[in-house]
């Protein structure tokens, strides 16, 4: 019985591609190499399995240019990269990573925060420059973060983590907004009261945007939300680029309607607008919000572990579709 074919298509940890190979026949990205859609969509072609970071597209034309293919890992609980419509009705497996790194990832988010809110990337830069002559009572003087309230849009589980931070680490004041509200345990264990939209947009003083990215989530912050904000107020995004309207941001921020912003994702990412990079109340970091050593080989071996699950016919271990069964005389 011949070995089912994988096509790793983003870098990622050398010893985790060697686990594959025990199982897989595969062909991994080298160092250096970069596969636009095309060059992905023409490599996959005859692949059974896919191990991506996030980066590629599945969508139909792929799926019906890739008869084999059968299930594709991401190494990333973000998948909208996905459409879980059309892989579901060719019969493809989606799988994603998740729990194994909500608590870092809050972390991050909360970290972000603290870095805009506290004005710490521009006072570092502004040292950096020789440009500290003497001390001022008012220098880099930002907003406080204990005891303000921490709005969060989207409580999943990585927004509940940060609520957690935030409740029981700094004393603030914990309101949210979801597609459902969380149980009265859930909301207890972090100290969450729930909001309508309007309200958690007016009463925020630290804004963190954690919600997946959806079409109906496209721009959900834009000029009309920024202007219910407090001119204080903080933004934080650590979900995805499209969720803002990074436009509109650039413009709140230059205008003094918002009082700073964190941003780890970016609409067009790896490019940035430039409308944010000239803005000195804005800290920028490169989607890095899960980036601890140990959280990105949970991550690694787990999108692995999909995999491995699936084609020994045990089952996608955390599936985001409905759950698919490998047979080994679909695919020969
Ligand atoms: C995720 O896991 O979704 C992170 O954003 C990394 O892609």
């Amino acid at each position: 019985m011949s070995k089912p074919r994988i096509l790793v298509a983003s870098l990622v940890f050398p010893e985790v591609v060697q686990r594959l190979a025990q199982h897989f026949e595969v062909e991994a990205i080298a160092e250096g190499e970069q596969w636009p859609q095309e060059e992905f969509a023409r490599r996959l072609a005859d692949k059974d399995g896919a191990y991506i970071t996030g980066g590629h597209r599945i969508d139909a034309a792929l799926l019906a240019a890739c008869p084999r293919l059968r299930i594709v890992s991401n190494m990333a609980v973000g998948h909208n990269n996905f459409d879980v419509a059309a892989m579901t009705a060719a019969g493809v497996q989606g799988t994603n990573t998740p729990d194994v790194l909500t608590e870092t990832t809050a972390d991050f988010g909360f970290a972000l925060l603290m870095a805009a809110a506290r004005r710490m990337a521009e006072a570092e830069a502004w040292l950096r420059a020789g440009r500290w002559q003497r001390w001022r009572y008012d220098m880099f003087a930002g907003s406080e973060v204990h005891g303000s309230t921490l709005a969060i849009l989207g409580m999943g589980r990585i927004g509940q983590a940060i609520a957690q931070r935030g409740a029981w680490g700094f004393g603030m004041q914990v309101i949210y907004h979801n597609r459902s509200r969380l149980d009265a345990t859930a909301e207890a264990a972090c100290q969450a009261r729930y909001v309508g939209m309007d309200e958690l947009l007016a009463q925020a003083d630290h804004l963190v945007l954690v919600l997946p990215y959806t079409s109906e989530a496209h721009h959900i912050i834009g000029t009309r939300e920024l202007a219910r904000m407090k001119p204080t107020a903080t933004l934080v995004n650590i979900g995805r680029g499209g969720l803002v309207d990074e436009l509109a941001l650039a413009d709140a921020l230059r205008g003094g309607r918002l009082a700073a912003a964190g941003l780890d994702v970016f609409e067009g990412e790896p490019e940035v607008n430039p409308a944010l990079l000239d803005l000195p109340n804005v800290v920028l970091t490169p989607h890095i919000a899960s980036a601890t050593v140990p959280t990105r080989l949970a991550m690694a071996n787990l999108a692995a572990d999909n995999l491995i699950a699936f084609f020994d016919g045990r089952g996608a271990l955390t599936p985001v579709n409905a759950p698919v069964r490998f047979s080994q005389g679909k695919n020969g």
